[in-house]
């Protein structure tokens, strides 16, 4: 795959809203007071709940009176800490997706995995290089990929996580950072892969030596830093350090956005 032009403008991506497979039904449910709302029945950790339909995981887990204390951060698909599997009946797939943009479906049978370990290089950013050498020092699994695609298929952000991974192999960082931009580490991809991989750190190594590297400079950056130290802003940010905080959420969304 070709990797698309980076562009140092582009916001993170939010996670898309997912719905699950439809299917069958299963037993031993436990009734909580509904309000005439329309529910189904899923399974968390074992045990069944009636939730209503317009839930998604996350909002279903804490319905059943669940108080979820890890594995959850932004609750808007952008911070990847409720990484969540399921399956559902008569399917003999393993499904993965954020719990706080999946919508909870009849039958589905859940666990969040709200941490799991994962192998992340220590290294030095000035000692180290933009090529696949760095890759093989820090990160040699890569080259035991299997090209089984488990990965991709896992994401929920839906990236090539593939493609990414065979970038890390060619040392490509641009394609490495490009393909891998919007992904949110929630790790859902390293749980599955059979070659022990942990994809998001390798992306992580990828993005940085793309910045520090690789990247062209930017003139406006540079320029506002120097400003910023002859202190042309200092008024103005004591202004803000005071302001009411209504003041501050008025500035904050009439600001000019980026298209
Ligand atoms: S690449 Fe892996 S860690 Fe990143 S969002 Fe996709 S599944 Fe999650
Ligand atoms: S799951 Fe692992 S082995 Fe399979 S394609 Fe992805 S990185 Fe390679
Ligand atoms: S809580 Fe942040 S992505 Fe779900």
């Amino acid at each position: 795959m070709t990797a698309k032009k980076a562009s140092t403008k582009r916001p993170a991506k939010k996670a898309p809203k997912k719905t699950a497979p439809k299917v069958k039904k299963q037993a031993e449910v436990c009734e909580i007071p509904t309000h005439g709302e329309n529910f189904v029945t899923i399974y968390i950790m074992g045990s069944g709940y009636k939730v209503p339909e317009e839930a998604t995981i996350m909002g279903a887990i804490e319905y059943a009176g669940y108080q979820i204390k890890r594995g959850a951060g932004c609750r808007e698909g952008y911070c990847g800490a409720c990484a969540t599997i399921y399956r559902m009946p008569g399917d003999y797939k393993i499904y993965t997706g954020l719990a706080c943009t999946t919508m909870v479906a009849e039958g589905m049978w859940l666990t969040q995995i709200p941490a799991h370990p994962a192998h992340k290089a220590i290294y030095d950013m000035d000692r180290i290089t933009a090529d696949v050498a760095t890759i093989q020092k820090f990160y040699p699994e890569v080259f035991r990929c299997v090209a089984c695609n488990t990965c991709s298929k896992a994401c929920p952000q839906e990236l090539e996580v593939m493609d990414y991974i065979q970038a890390a192999k060619r040392g490509d960082m641009e394609a490495l950072m490009d393909i891998s931009f919007d992904c949110l580490a929630c790790g859902l991809c390293a749980i599955r892969c059979p070659a022990e991989i942990v994809q998001m750190n390798v992306a992580l190594l990828g993005k940085r030596l793309y910045g520090k590297y690789l990247a062209p400079k930017s003139e406006h950056l540079e320029k506002r830093i120097r400003e910023m130290k002859r202190g042309k802003y200092d008024r103005e940010y004591k202004k803000l350090m005071t302001a009411e905080k209504e003041a501050l959420s008025k500035l904050y969304y009439d600001r000019d956005m980026e298209s």
